[in-house]
């Protein structure tokens, strides 16, 4: 090949990279959740955009779908196993088909609040579960709160006798399953974006959720009662796949980790507010009475409810499990 043609192939090589370089699409990131907006999570995604777009401007962008919109919770993980989604924040009782081990967080009466909640997930147990998955093809980001679960129904709920026979929506999760069992009521299992229809229509009595979910999503409309029970915790596990993440360039993998950090911090501080907030407004609603129940009365769920953890001991791990109760009480 003469010189000629050969600096003709080179400049061709140079000018082709350098238009791929000027027209490289943005990497996308499609976050799919199935809550509201005025949530949380809806926040902490929103929140999460913003800093992706506006510390990688034109490198990465971020599209929410919020409210089962783009996938519900049956189909969310396996969509992101296919590359069809990129992040998500499922419930941690949702994570059943990929791991036992974050059912520990459906056990009832676990925690005493969400500052043990929190020092757990910061703790080396927590740490750890992030990166349980990862032989799935699931890797944990980070946890965001929630807050703590009650228990709403079409007839008063005061002690575990009441619960008798009434059937209460659950998260896909064998634990919330054995804790409704354990007071003789029936759990079915159903998708989030099918709660407030299965209520409305009366196909089911009850369920258990947090004032922002019970608020955004107009439980408290279709259910005459809520007994605050902090029975149990509602978080999430912000999750991507283990191939998407790995084909991020590291600069843009740190940047993305940094900036869902920072939502994260944002998205807890909405989740410790929202419960006062949402709570309150359900009250000033009149729609739904809130029960309070007595310290004795709610001693009788705990004595009804906690024989589960045994039940799972084996599944979860009893080191696991004391690793929980130790995060109960400030070191
Ligand atoms: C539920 O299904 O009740 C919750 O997990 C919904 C959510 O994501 O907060």
């Amino acid at each position: 090949m003469s010189l000629n043609k050969k600096l003709i192939g080179l400049a061709t090589g140079i000018m082709c990279s350098l238009t791929f370089v000027v027209n490289a699409e943005p990497i996308e990131i499609k976050f799919s959740h199935v809550v509201a907006e005025n949530t949380p999570k809806g926040q902490m995604a929103l929140k999460f955009k913003e800093l992706v777009e506006n510390n990688l401007s034109g490198k990465v962008t971020v599209k929410v779908f919020p409210s089962s919109q783009l996938f519900g919770d049956n189909k969310v993980l396996e969509a992101m196993q296919l590359g069809d989604v990129q992040m998500a924040a499922p419930a941690l009782s949702k994570f059943k088909k990929y791991t036992k081990k974050l059912q520990i967080f459906d056990l009832p009466f676990l925690f005493t609040d969400m500052d043990s909640v929190e020092r757990f997930q910061k703790g080396e147990v927590g740490i750890k579960l992030l990166r349980s998955m990862e032989r799935k093809g699931l890797v944990g980001l980070g946890y965001l709160h929630n807050g703590m679960k009650q228990l709403s129904a079409s007839s008063p709920l005061k002690v575990p006798s009441d619960a008798k026979g009434k059937k209460f929506r659950i998260m896909s999760s064998d634990v919330l399953a054995a804790q409704f069992m354990a007071v003789d009521a029936m759990p079915v299992k159903k998708p989030f974006s099918e709660v407030f229809t299965l209520l409305q229509t009366k196909a089911i009595d009850g369920q258990e959720n947090t004032w922002s979910n019970i608020y955004s999503k107009k439980f408290f409309e279709v259910q005459d009662y809520i007994t605050e029970s902090n029975h149990g915790v509602l978080d999430y596990m912000v999750v991507t796949s283990k191939e998407f993440w790995d084909s991020l360039p590291s600069d843009i993998r740190g940047e993305v980790s940094e900036a869902l950090a920072q939502a994260i911090v944002y998205g807890n501080d909405i989740a410790a507010k929202k419960a006062q907030q949402d709570k309150q407004k359900i009250i000033d609603s009149k729609r739904s009475i809130i029960i309070n129940i007595t310290a004795e009365q709610r001693q009788l769920w705990v004595n009804a409810m906690k024989p589960v953890w045994k039940k799972f001991e084996k599944k979860i791990g009893k080191d696991y499990i004391d690793a929980a109760i130790a995060a109960n009480t400030v070191n």
